[in-house]
């Protein structure tokens, strides 16, 4: 039987989210049906609301969550009813090109819900990174659960989903940090703080904080942050030089993702380092650089998709280290909202006033 539960819509480009009546299939082969108790509002949330991802609304948002797995379809075996699990956007195949380079962290080609949850009029909604989670039930593909220690917060938890996954993942996966390396994030919102994180569990020991906002680099020393640059007041690139024997850092994460934050990334880098865009750009942004500095600079530039996580392996192990007290997961949580506060929240990031509203359900 269909369930019929509140989930939060974005109907059109720019405008105002709603709560609205959706309707849940039943899950089919391979899907699941998940209660929701938590789910962190994202910025690629009101990317989506504003249209800059694609035009298939309406939207149903939410993508960064934790729940109990409610019931499962047929061939479902990894999961079952009562599991808490975390939701991921990588449900990874398998069998396509990248997973047979056993490099599954690149899927090209991973799992969601077949079926569609639609509104009352039937009208098929598209969920937000193949998830929608400001809802009290939603329709995954089965892979998209990841199993993980009950112990930990849902509101907590489902922040690895993907904010905190992503930084973390952007600084210890895609960059490489390690042991005694220097590294500088650009943008110290919830998705740089979690750099910062990553950098510090990793064992970086010159962790550089850059923001524009005081309020952010505050946070960023919670973090870990060894020292901050406030880059409204200060060149970026001189700054992470000085601050590192005039070297520059082994890696610079892009967490803002704009041509000028990326430039700085570029250039703040030591030779050979590696610069990391995790930060989303909107697609009439265009970067140019003098070829001779990308040959002469050496090291590399890269992009980081979901921190370049694989769920079922960085997932566990992360709820493992909060448990422990080793990862301060629960200071993202800058707040707990209801899914009528969502609009409300996409105010708030937009202000600087949050690292993450989450929603409680
Ligand atoms: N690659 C991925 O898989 C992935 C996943 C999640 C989010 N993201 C993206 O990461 C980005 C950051 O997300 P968030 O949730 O942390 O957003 P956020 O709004 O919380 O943080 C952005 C931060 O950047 C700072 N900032 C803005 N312009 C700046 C500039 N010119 N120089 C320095 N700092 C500047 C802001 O003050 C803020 O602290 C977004 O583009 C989001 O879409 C990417
Ligand atoms: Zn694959
Ligand atoms: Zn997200």
């Amino acid at each position: 039987m269909a369930q019929e539960v509140r989930g939060v819509v974005a109907h059109t480009k720019g405008k105002p989210v709603s709560v609205e009546t959706i309707t849940v299939p039943d899950p089919g082969p391979g899907e699941a049906v998940v209660a929701v108790q938590a789910c962190g509002v994202c910025h690629t949330d009101l990317h989506y609301r504003e249209g800059g991802i694609n035009d298939e609304f309406p939207f149903l948002l939410g993508h960064e969550a934790a729940g109990r797995v409610e019931s499962v379809g047929a061939g479902v075996t990894d999961v079952e009813p009562g599991d808490f699990v975390i939701l991921n956007w990588r449900a990874v195949c398998g069998t396509c090109r990248a997973c047979k380079r056993g490099q599954p962290w690149y899927c090209f080609s991973t799992f969601n819900a077949s079926q569609p949850m639609t509104l009352a009029s039937g009208q098929p909604l598209s969920p937000a990174l193949g998830i929608g989670a400001f809802i009290e039930k939603t329709l995954v593909h089965a892979g998209q659960c990841t199993k993980v220690d009950p112990a930990a917060k849902p509101e907590v938890a489902g922040l690895l989903g993907c904010g905190v996954m992503a930084g973390l993942g952007a600084a210890i996966n895609t960059g490489g940090v390690g042991r005694g390396d220097s590294i500088a994030v650009i943008g110290c919102g919830g998705v740089g703080n979690a750099a910062i994180a990553g950098a510090r569990l990793a064992g970086a020991t010159t962790i550089i904080g850059v923001d524009i906002d005081p309020r952010k680099l505050e946070w960023a020393k919670e973090f870990g942050a060894t020292h901050t640059v406030n880059s409204a007041q200060t060149d970026a690139v001189e700054a992470i030089q000085e601050l590192t024997d005039g070297n520059g850092a082994n890696v610079v994460v892009d967490a803002v993702g704009r041509p000028e934050t990326f430039k700085q990334a570029f250039y703040a880098r030591d030779l050979a380092g590696t610069a990391v865009l995790v930060g989303v750009p909107t697609p009439d942004m265009t970067f140019e650089l003098p070829l001779i500095d990308v040959f002469g600079r050496g090291g590399a530039t890269k992009s980081s998709w979901y921190g370049d996580c694989l769920p079922s392996r960085d997932f566990p192990m992360l709820i493992d280290l909060h448990l422990q007290g080793r990862l301060p997961l629960d200071k993202f949580v800058s707040e707990t909202i209801g899914l009528a506060e969502v609009e409300e929240a996409f105010h708030r990031m937009e202000r600087g006033e949050v690292l993450r509203s989450v929603v409680v359900l």
